[in-house]
Order: C-alpha cells, then sequence, then structure tokens
C-alpha cells in the first residue's frame, strides 16, 4: 500500500479542488438567447476624464452594463477600491457574427483609447474580455499604436479562445490570462465541465483580476 505523509494528502486534496468542476452560476434573466446581439447602450459611455478606465468586451449575448458575468463584477469591485476607476462598455454587439462583430469592437476600443489620450493626457487603461470580448481585445491591438502601449497598463481575458497566443511583447507581462477549470474554450485538452466557461463570475476569478487590475494601475 502506498503511504502519503501529511504534505502529500494536502497538496492532492488541492490538486482535486481545482480540477472539481465548477457549480452552475446561473443565468440572467434579461439575457437574450445564445448568439443574439446585444444591443450597446451608449448612454452607458462615461464622458470627460478620469485616472483610470477599464474597457470591457462582453461575451457572446451577454446582458449586464459591461457584461454581468464578468464585466459587472470586475469593474464593481475595481471600482469599489480605487478612487477615479470606471468602466467603459465596448460598443459591439457581441453576437454569433464573430466575423462581423469583432472588427466593430475593436475598432472601437482602439477608437477610445486614442480619442481619450487626447482629452485626457493622463488617463490610462485596463482592457478586459471574455470569450469573444478576449478575441475583440486581440484584434485591437492590431489596431492600437505602441506609441499608447504604456498607457494600457493591465489586459486581462478569461475563456480566451485564443489562450496563450502572444500578444505584443511590450504588454505580455502585463496580461493575465483566466482560464478556468473544465473551460473547453480556453483549454480544448483540458477536462470538460458544463459550467466551465460561465464560471468567472465566480470570486475566485474576479478577485484576482481586481488584484491584478489595481496592482496594474499603480505599476
Ligand atoms: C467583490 O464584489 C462582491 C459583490 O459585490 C463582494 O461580495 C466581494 O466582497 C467583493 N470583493 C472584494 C475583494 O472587494
Ligand atoms: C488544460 O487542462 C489540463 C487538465 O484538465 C491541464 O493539465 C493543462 O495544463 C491545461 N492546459 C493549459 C494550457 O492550461
Amino acid at each position: 500500500m502506498v503511504r502519503l505523509d501529511f504534505a502529500s494528502i494536502l497538496f492532492l486534496a488541492a490538486v482535486a479542488v481545482g480540477q472539481r468542476c465548477p457549480a452552475n452560476p446561473g443565468r440572467d434573466p434579461s439575457e437574450p438567447p445564445f448568439g443574439q446581439p446585444v444591443t450597446p447602450r451608449p448612454g452607458d459611455v462615461p464622458s470627460g476624464c478620469s485616472p483610470f478606465e477599464i474597457l470591457s468586451a462582453r461575451g457572446t449575448s451577454e446582458s449586464g452594463k459591461f457584461g454581468y458575468r464578468v464585466g459587472d463584477p470586475v469593474i464593481g469591485n475595481v471600482t469599489a477600491v480605487l478612487n477615479g476607476a470606471r468602466g467603459y462598455p465596448v460598443q459591439y454587439p457581441a453576437s454569433i457574427d464573430f466575423d462581423s462583430g469583432i472588427p466593430i469592437g475593436a475598432r472601437d476600443v482602439a477608437n477610445r483609447l486614442a480619442s481619450q489620450s487626447r482629452l485626457c493626457p493622463d488617463q490610462t487603461f485596463s482592457l478586459i474580455g471574455y470569450s469573444q470580448g478576449a478575441m475583440v481585445i486581440r484584434a485591437a491591438l492590431d489596431l492600437i499604436p505602441a506609441s499608447l502601449f504604456p498607457k494600457i497598463k493591465s489586459l486581462v481575458f478569461f475563456g480566451d479562445p485564443y489562450y496563450q497566443d502572444p500578444i505584443p511583447g511590450a504588454l505580455t507581462a502585463k496580461l493575465l490570462e483566466n482560464c478556468a477549470t473544465g473551460d473547453n474554450i480556453c483549454n480544448s485538452s483540458g477536462t470538460y465541465c458544463p459550467y466551465g466557461h460561465v464560471s468567472y463570475t465566480f470570486p475566485q476569478w474576479v478577485e484576482l483580476s481586481e488584484a491584478f487590475i489595481v496592482e496594474g494601475f499603480a505599476a
């Protein structure tokens, strides 16, 4: 019989917990059926300057101001602890039509950084994207001039279909990639869990990302 010491048992227990399938996080009843567009609300776009702005690209058909699964809790937590931080909802349809929607979102992110940088030279940014939203942010990085990269303090992806694909070198150290247990969208070789891809709303991911964004702002 194999004998395990106490430390090994703790280690194996931690691995087992880490690999357990996430619980069902529930669903916003106002979320449109999967694949349907979410109507952007220009009224949610903040005006004027702030020290720090978190641009959130929602996942496919995700309702809520910044995205109820990821953007809303993350921005809610960061703004609660960081004076002068605010959110910006990336204006794109987030429908199943990725081919037309992603370029719209990417252009919106690039335009927002350019116009805010002109208007508010001291403003800095975090770019967050969930699922299709991560693809939007990745596509935006091809449009944003490298001269603005120093203003990007952090990037945070959740359930990124291009998980671990490279981004511009100047930004690599500022990227946090969240990939949950059982999320086959970011890890196709991992185990599959029914709620893996929608589990980023849990504090484990929200608070990790909050800490990363707050740290990045101060860096
Ligand atoms: C984040 O927000 C949630 C929901 O509002 C709250 O329960 C939690 O305590 C917050 N966490 C931190 C670290 O601020
Ligand atoms: C994918 O998940 C498996 C376990 O399910 C893990 O061993 C592997 O490291 C993961 N791959 C990546 C790139 O995170």
